[in-house]
This record gives C-alpha cells, sequence and structure tokens, in this order.
C-alpha cells in the first residue's frame, strides 16, 4: 500500500550525495556561505555556575569572526552538565534566547544525560526579507541576492555549523559523535539543511518541519510552495520560485534532503493535527529516503495512525496527537532515538 502512494507522488529519484547537495543549494534553499576567514570565541563572564539546581553549568558564549572581510557575531549558550563528561549533546536552534524555554525543556534534558547548546535565530539574522542586517549584512551589498545565493534558513544553517566549531574544542565535555542538531517548524527545516550540508552532526531532528523540510512537495496538502513563497520568500534562494505551482518540475524532493544525512541518522517529528504541515508527507517523504540509510525504514506498510513511533531504523518517524508545538513527548523520542542509535 505504501509503494502505491509513493507511486503517486511521481518523484524523481535520489542521487549521490553531492548532487543533492548542490541541487539543495541551487533549487532551494541557496548556498551556504563559506567557514569563515577568522573566528574566536569568548565565553563571557556571567556564567551560571549552579543551573538546575547545580546540576548543569550555564556559559554564555559570543563567537566572533570575519566573514567576507567584515566583522560578523552572535551569541549562544552552552549549557553542560557538571558531571564529568563527554556529554552527547543537542544543538538547538531556537525562536528565542531563553533558556530554558517553551520548546526547550533544560532541566530534563540534563537529567537525561544531555548537554544543550542553543541560540536564538534572530540574533544571526533576522526572519523577514531584510538582507542588510545580522549575518546577511556581511554577505550581500546592499541586501541584494542573486538566484542561488542564500536564504534565511542557509544563514541559520550556517551559524549552528560555528557552534558545532565550538563543540569541537570542549573534547573532554562533550561527545561530538553523539550530537544532534534539532528545531521546531522553520528552523526544524533548518535543522534538515544543517545536517545534509555538515557531516559532524551525528544527528538530525525536524519537529513539524512541513513544507520545504520533511514533507515531500508533489501530492502535498495543507501549504504548498505558492503559499510558503507568498509568505515567507526570504527563507530560500529566489530560484525556489520557479517550482510555485510547479513542483513537478523540481529534479528532487524533500526525500533527497532526507538522505543527504545519511548514513548519519535523521528523525522526523509530525503532530496529528499540524495539517498545515501535512504529517502523511512527512512520513511518505522518510519512506522514500529510507533506501539511503542501512537498513532502511522499518515501519508497517499503512500510514500510520496518531501515535506512533519507528525508532529501530537509521532513519526514524513519530507522530504525536496534538497541534504544531515541541512538545516533552517530542524530546523524549528523541533522546530514545538517539539512546537506541549510539
Ligand atoms: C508558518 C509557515 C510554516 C512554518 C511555520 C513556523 O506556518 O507556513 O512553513 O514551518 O510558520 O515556522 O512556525
Amino acid at each position: 500500500m505504501l509503494s502505491a502512494l509513493l507511486e503517486e507522488r511521481n518523484l524523481p529519484p535520489l542521487r549521490p550525495r553531492a548532487e543533492m547537495l548542490e541541487l539543495l543549494q541551487t533549487e532551494i534553499y541557496g548556498r551556504l556561505p563559506a567557514a569563515p576567514e577568522a573566528m574566536e570565541f569568548t565565553v563571557e563572564p556571567d556564567v551560571i555556575w549552579r543551573f538546575c539546581a547545580g546540576k548543569a553549568v550555564c556559559d554564555r558564549v559570543t563567537a566572533r569572526m570575519v566573514v567576507n572581510g567584515k566583522p560578523f557575531e552572535f551569541p549562544f549558550l552552552a549549557t553542560i552538565p557538571t558531571v564529568p563528561g563527554p556529554h552527547p549533546f543537542f544543538i538547538h536552534i531556537n525562536f528565542r534566547p531563553d533558556n530554558p524555554d517553551r520548546y526547550m525543556p533544560t532541566e530534563e534534558l540534563i537529567d537525561a544525560g544531555f548537554a544543550v547548546l542553543s541560540f536564538c535565530y534572530n540574533d544571526v539574522s533576522s526572519d523577514n526579507g531584510d538582507f542588510t542586517d545580522g549575518l546577511a549584512g556581511v554577505l550581500f551589498e546592499n541586501g541584494a541576492r542573486g538566484p542561488e545565493d542564500p536564504g534565511k534558513i542557509a544563514l541559520w544553517a550556517w551559524a549552528a555549523h560555528r557552534v558545532m566549531d565550538y563543540a569541537e574544542t570542549l573534547t573532554d565535555r562533550l561527545d561530538c559523535t553523539r550530537s544532534a542538531v534539532c528545531g521546531h517548524s522553520r528552523l526544524a527545516k533548518t535543522a534538515l539543511f544543517t545536517a545534509a550540508t555538515d557531516t559532524r552532526f551525528a544527528f538530525a531532528y525536524s519537529n513539524d518541519s512541513g513544507c520545504s523540510g520533511a514533507a515531500l512537495a508533489r501530492g502535498k496538502t495543507g501549504e504548498s510552495i505558492r503559499d510558503i513563497c507568498e509568505r515567507f520568500p526570504f527563507w530560500f534562494c529566489e530560484n525556489y520560485k520557479k517550482y510555485v505551482d510547479n513542483e513537478a518540475a523540481m529534479p528532487l524532493d524533500h526525500h533527497a534532503l532526507l538522505a543527504a544525512i545519511a548514513p548519519r541518522c535523521v528523525l522526523v517529528g509530525s503532530a496529528s493535527e499540524d495539517a498545515w504541515a501535512d504529517p502523511d508527507s512527512e512520513f511518505l517523504c522518510c519512506c522514500a529516503a529510507a533506501p539511503a540509510f542501512d537498513g532502511g525504514f522499518p515501519c508497517p506498510d499503512r500510514l500510520p495512525g496518531d501515535n506512533v513511533a519507528f525508532l529501530d531504523g537509521r532513519i526514524g518517524y513519530h507522530r504525536r496527537p496534538g497541534l504544531h508545538y515541541f512538545s516533552r513527548l517530542d524530546w523524549q523520542r528523541l533522546i530514545e532515538f538517539i539512546r537506541l542509535h549510539s
């Protein structure tokens, strides 16, 4: 039954990873900027030593760098268990700089043995069509973009790569072989692109990413490329507009985004009432990407119910009841997935 549903989508075949990365950049997200010319990290002196009842230390870090010959900096938080490491960790791309945050239950993550490095996407580049501020401002002359220049998702992903650069300097405290990048909604699209373009991430988690994230574009219900390009064209490269009402012309579909993460692990999460994201198109995307992952995607041969978790394969999927939100159950299943595959 699933194979019939997939056939209806008429998907282009998966390609070698290098080709998928090229198309993801030229057709959807834009080209990832080059790594900074120079960079240093400063741990600010206002460290919170007794965070989470003393179970963690929270450092406020500033990444200062030279990009395109110009200075750029952004802050992030590193909350790391006090007990000796190295610890598995999340790089959480968040909507707010708060810690904890409604999408980030820090104490529960610490109790589960994880560190969490988090940053607010707005501190990297504003979530709008202005390409003159933040990271966009140092990359583009007068804010003008060419057809393959990065959209905001690629800029936020680039910042997550910088946080990974920092994690790599803390080998006694952080275990990069158990690193996961995660985010919700537009920042889940970002988390997938982050891991697709940087093999240092061992895991990626997409929470309710939907359109232009983990959902297949062909045959998708809810939000379409037209919808997203009308409201958020700045998330993508200019080329992406070619596919408004024209999904069939895309030389790839979003199973390529998941497959570009293979052979590393990716978990896709949906919420059953999140019709705008289209949970079934997210699930079918995992099925279509599965051949790229060792062992494929172990799931029954039918569309899932409202509360399921298929965590045994290196590509996993879960669906929980309820609305669009990064909830506790999402985190719990992500932790279970990482434990199973570490
Ligand atoms: C809008 C948008 C989605 C996006 C979401 C979010 O709903 O249409 O594509 O995922 O915002 O980021 O919250």
